[in-house]
């Protein structure tokens, strides 16, 4: 079901030092941030050749990542994104499969204006997975 590794989420308490260690350090290209108000995020894009790596930076007030940067202020890997055919086939195959689909279940439009879903965590070994209709 699941098919490309669309992108690996990073969350990171400052935005512009993590676009500074992929660019300069790691030498990848970074994309400028894009502050994303309807998901609480800043974005960073880190465009590799076969996936891309996502800075997640918290914004404004109840930001989804807030408590994940109180957990881990050096930041951390705070989800991955499978991409799907049909995203709706898949949250119906998953839920049948006793998974559990965060939110009310519905897919919304996530930051690059597709569809997306987002699996809770105990049930994918630790790891929040992010759905992608491709
Ligand atoms: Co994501």
């Amino acid at each position: 079901m699941i098919g490309k590794l669309n992108h690996v989420a990073i969350a990171v308490p400052d935005l512009g030092a993590a676009m500074t260690l992929y660019r300069d350090t790691l030498g990848a290209v970074v994309s400028d941030p894009q502050a994303i108000s309807e998901h609480g995020v800043t974005v960073s894009f880190v465009d590799l050749d076969n996936t891309r790596i996502e800075l997640l930076e918290a914004l404004g007030e109840g930001s989804p990542i807030a408590g994940f940067i109180e957990r881990n202020p050096a930041g951390g890997i705070h989800h991955m994104c499978f991409e799907v055919a049909d995203i709706i086939a898949a949250r119906d195959k998953l839920k049948s499969d006793g998974a559990r689909v965060l939110g009310d279940g519905e897919p919304k439009i996530g930051a690059h204006g597709k569809p997306v879903l987002f699996l809770h965590p105990k049930d994918f070994t630790g790891v929040l997975i992010e759905l992608e209709q491709a």
